[in-house]
């Protein structure tokens, strides 16, 4: 392997590995705008030059590939020189508009100027080109063609990734724009990430641009929930409000990418009809009812149905939006109440889906709830059978609307038979109009957990921001109706809950919070 000197550091590397990479590898920062470790090289930006020992000339880092013995330089007198040339060139024409820019805190040409450049311009501010602004191209992104720097990021990502060819440029020398191929308009599933590779403000998000300021945001790892892929995204809030996902690299679920449902999904988290506190039926209607007084008794009213009435009378369904660790709960209660459980996957019959990312599974934990030996659907529709016959005696339902899964005047008159249901959810639905109590649960922002991916992925998300009003989290609720039921403590934390889920020995044995880290890891067979 080679061995290749920068800035006096000394780094082995594969053969075929160019020098920003080996830097970046080193922990030597070389700026960059055109280069994407996601996209082909273009080398038009000349900002990753760097002087490289026996080479005549100044060489783009970007698609220079490190030789043995090689000897770069990031700094010297010569490399400086060529930074700030650039940088000059490149800030001619652009806007002086830095400070009503929505890309401030995140624009690579503020932070290079300041670290590279901090001259002044030689060109006259009378002397610039202008180009158009605020040009909706797209129903997720802005255009503003001034500030372009013409790295072609966009068009690679157009071009090699979505293969959709939307974006081009167009005429010559200072006047050379970004615009769309005619008759085009950006909207392929995928477009909001042309906003996250352009390195300055030129393409902004259309739902997030003006509504925050990155540097007052915190970001949290977490995962989309659009579908089953798990692409793995970074929550940005802010005092307990979610202003918006950002894919986060995974080489293993979706590289450097997420598609634009996904990221909307972002903006149905926190809406006006979430369950905000625990509600007990009393008569015609629902009465407020404090957390310890709502669980026992439901506790109560489980355990001496399951006593008196015996196997099969108590019905559980949970659907593919549970995390692994409410479905180990859940399965720990049916045990417990010798109650039959089942899952539900429900998808729009023509949801989309492709060869990139965007599965036809519109759930998160479809293959949390196989693995764990949920049978799916058809023991749901069993169930529901039940009830409509009146066998069932209670029915728990957990994060799953029964009336958008099946015909709902069936389910209407179904759950009309049923004497108890318990609904623990995040939103109001027409489900729990039939509830006896109703427990407000969190969303995955709100708490942590796992799910399992399409691949048999099992992948952590983490709390991000407060749960709303008194609600809780799943795996706490589920927690505590488990330990009523079996005299145990309840679990602690949603990571004592993996760790028992791990130890039953099955797909998930030898798996840990520690280990799944930030990248998650597969899951085993289920035997
Ligand atoms: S719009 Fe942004 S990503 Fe596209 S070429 Fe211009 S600077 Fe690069
Ligand atoms: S592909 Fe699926 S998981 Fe990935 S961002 Fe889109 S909806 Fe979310
Ligand atoms: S990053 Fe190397 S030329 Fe643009």
């Amino acid at each position: 392997m080679p061995t290749v000197e920068i800035d006096g550091k000394r780094i082995e590397v594969e053969d075929g590995v160019t020098v920003i990479v080996a830097a970046e590898r080193a922990g030597i920062e070389i700026p960059h705008y055109c280069w994407h470790p996601g996209l082909s090289i273009a080398g038009n930006c000349r900002m990753c030059l760097v002087e490289i020992e026996k080479a005549p000339k100044l060489q783009i880092a970007c698609n220079a590939r490190v030789t043995d013995g090689m000897v770069v330089h990031t700094q010297s007198e010569k490399t400086q020189a060529a930074q700030k040339a650039v940088l000059e060139f490149l800030l001619i024409n652009h806007p002086i508009d830095c400070p009503i820019c929505d890309q401030a805190g995140e624009c690579k040409l503020q932070e290079y100027y300041m670290d590279y450049d901090r001259q002044q311009s030689r060109v006259p501010l009378s002397g610039k080109v202008h180009k158009a602004k605020s040009l909706p191209i797209g129903p997720h992104i802005m255009l503003d063609q001034e500030r372009c720097v013409l790295c072609s990021r966009c068009i690679r990502f157009l071009d090699e990734v979505t293969k959709t060819h939307e974006l081009a440029f167009y005429e010559r020398g200072d006047h050379n724009v970004l615009a769309l191929a005619p008759g085009q308009t950006l909207d392929n599933p995928y477009s909001t990430n042309v906003a996250d590779i352009c390195p300055v403000g030129a393409l902004t998000n259309r739902d997030f641009r003006f509504r925050a300021r990155v540097w007052y945001l915190e970001r949290t790892e977490s995962l989309c929930t659009g579908c089953a892929n798990g692409c793995n995204i970074e929550i940005y809030h802010r005092e307990g409000r979610i202003f918006r996902y950002m894919p986060r690299f995974n080489p293993e679920v979706n590289q450097y990418w997420m598609c634009d449902a996904g990221r909307m999904t972002a903006y149905g988290l926190q809406g006006e009809g979430r369950l905000l506190r625990p509600l007990v039926r009393g008569g015609d209607a629902f009465a407020v009812a404090d957390w310890t007084a709502a669980l026992a008794g439901v506790g109560d009213r489980l355990s001496s149905l399951s006593r008196a009435q015996g196997r099969g009378t108590i019905g559980i369904i949970v659907s593919a939006r549970a995390s692994n660790e409410e479905v180990f709960l859940l399965r720990g209660l049916a045990t417990s109440l010798a109650a039959t459980i089942a899952g539900i996957s429900w998808s729009p019959p023509d949801a989309d889906h492709d060869d990139l990312l965007i599965k036809a599974d519109k759930n998160p934990n479809t293959q949390g709830l196989a693995l764990q030996d949920v049978p799916l659907d058809r023991t749901a529709d069993e169930l529901l059978a039940a009830a409509s016959a009146g066998t069932l005696q209670a029915l728990v339902l957990c994060r799953t609307d029964l009336t958008a899964w099946r015909d709902a005047a069936t389910v209407r008159a179904a759950l009309e038979q049923v004497p108890y249901v318990v609904v623990l959810d995040t939103d109001q639905h027409e489900t729990e109009e039939y509830g006896s109590v109703v427990l407000p649960i969190g969303t995955h922002a709100e708490g942590d957990g796992t799910f399992t991916n399409h691949a048999g992925r099992v992948q952590r998300f983490r709390r991000a921001v407060a749960l709303p009003g008194e609600a809780r989290e799943g795996w706490a609720v589920l927690g505590d109706l488990f330990g009523r039921l079996a005299g145990e403590p309840a679990p602690a934390s949603a990571e004592m809950v993996f760790a028992a889920l791990a130890a039953e020995g099955r797909a998930f044995r030898d798996l840990s919070y520690e280990q799944l880290g930030d990248q998650g890891a597969a899951a085993g067979s289920r035997s």
